[in-house]
């Protein structure tokens, strides 16, 4: 495991609790409200705003109660050994090779864009692992460990949603440098500059966390990309423009923007690596990280 990830399962216990995410306090209200404009966004207030509502609860209950506690992966899902277990789990027998339904096996269509949208991980995490009662859906819980299952599940989610190609990825970097980074920190621990002062309460998301982003469908990320959540300090983006990533060009945030901007942050909890390239990458930084902090790369 590396050690950001394990800075990580330490800050998910304390993002378990449900009164420390969405509440709405009137005095950092105030500030908050402040916010936007000190970092030189404009929080429009007339266009849709969507309050968080009891769906938006962390980790939903059903998963955790009693012994259906989700296990969660050691580092970050690996895409590509997921496609090894979909085919070694012959789930392709009934979802097809490309998620598309085979006829007669099932009905779902996991290539569905519209569908997977609305998919929550931990959810597809217990489906998979425990069936449904009154279904006799193949359960792989006797058959995978916990970090396989998940690998499992971000390669469905990736049948509908590919994730960002590296080349993506370079593109939004400098808009999510220039936008987001003051705040949810450069690899989005929520660590930014701005909360340096501790100024911001609740938090900005820490978009490594597990509980918190699996247990989130790809709609509810657009909608509080594009519609921001009023009183937290999120900002809203959709019809915004950015000029300050890049002085010759001018990036709209329009509503494929704001999906391409749920999938760099889906980027620091899923992987397109290998399981094991995954680890050795993100050691290899945790190495760097710390060479910079006891000043040996400076000379
Ligand atoms: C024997 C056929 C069969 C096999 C094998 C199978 N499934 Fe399914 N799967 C189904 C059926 C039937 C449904 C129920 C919905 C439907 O009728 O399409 C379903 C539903 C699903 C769903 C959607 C659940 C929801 O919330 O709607 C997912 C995700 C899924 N399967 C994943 C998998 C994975 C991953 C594997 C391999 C480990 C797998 N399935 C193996 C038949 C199968
Ligand atoms: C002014 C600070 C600030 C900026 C700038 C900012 N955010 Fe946020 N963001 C927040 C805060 C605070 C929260 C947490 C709100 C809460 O917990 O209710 C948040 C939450 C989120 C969430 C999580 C929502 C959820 O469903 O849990 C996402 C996704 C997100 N921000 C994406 C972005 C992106 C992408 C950008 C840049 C385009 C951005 N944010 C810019 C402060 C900011």
């Amino acid at each position: 495991m590396s050690l950001s990830k394990l800075k990580l399962v330490f800050s998910n216990q304390k993002s378990l609790s449900p009164a420390s995410s969405l509440r709405v306090d009137l005095k950092s209200s105030l500030l908050l409200a402040m916010i936007p404009v000190i970092v030189g966004l404009t929080a429009c207030n007339d266009s849709k705003v969507t309050l968080p509502s009891a769906d938006d609860g962390l980790v939903s209950t059903k998963v955790t109660l009693g012994d259906k506690e989700p296990i969660w992966p050691n580092d970050d899902p690996s895409i590509p050994d997921g496609k090894g277990v979909y085919a070694a789990q012959n789930c392709a027998s009934c979802h097809g090779l490309d998620g598309k339904p085979v006829a007669g096996k099932a009905a779902v269509d996991l290539s569905s864009k519209e569908w997977g949208r609305k998919q929550k991980p931990v959810e597809q995490y217990d489906f998979i692992t425990f069936g449904k009662e009154g279904s006799d859906h193949p359960s792989v819980q006797s058959k995978l460990r916990p970090p396989d299952i998940w690998n499992l599940v971000f390669y469905v989610r990736s049948l509908s949603t590919p994730p960002l190609t590296d080349a993506e990825i370079l593109e939004v970097q400098p808009v999510f440098g220039a936008n987001c980074v003051v705040c949810h920190g450069a690899k989005g621990y929520g660590n930014g500059p701005l909360m340096k002062g501790n100024v911001l309460e609740p938090s900005p998301a820490n978009f490594q966390s597990f509980p918190r982003f699996y247990d989130r469908t790809d709609e509810t990320l657009w909608d509080h990309i594009a519609n921001g959540i009023k009183w937290e300090g999120m900002p809203n983006f959709l019809g915004k423009v950015d000029r300050k990533s890049d002085k010759t060009k001018v990036t709209k945030f329009d509503e494929a923007y704001i999906w391409k901007l749920v999938g760099f942050v889906r980027h620091f909890h899923e992987s397109n690596l290998t399981e094991d390239a995954t680890q050795a990458l993100h050691a290899k930084e945790d190495k760097e990280e710390k060479e910079s902090k006891d000043g040996v790369k400076s000379k």
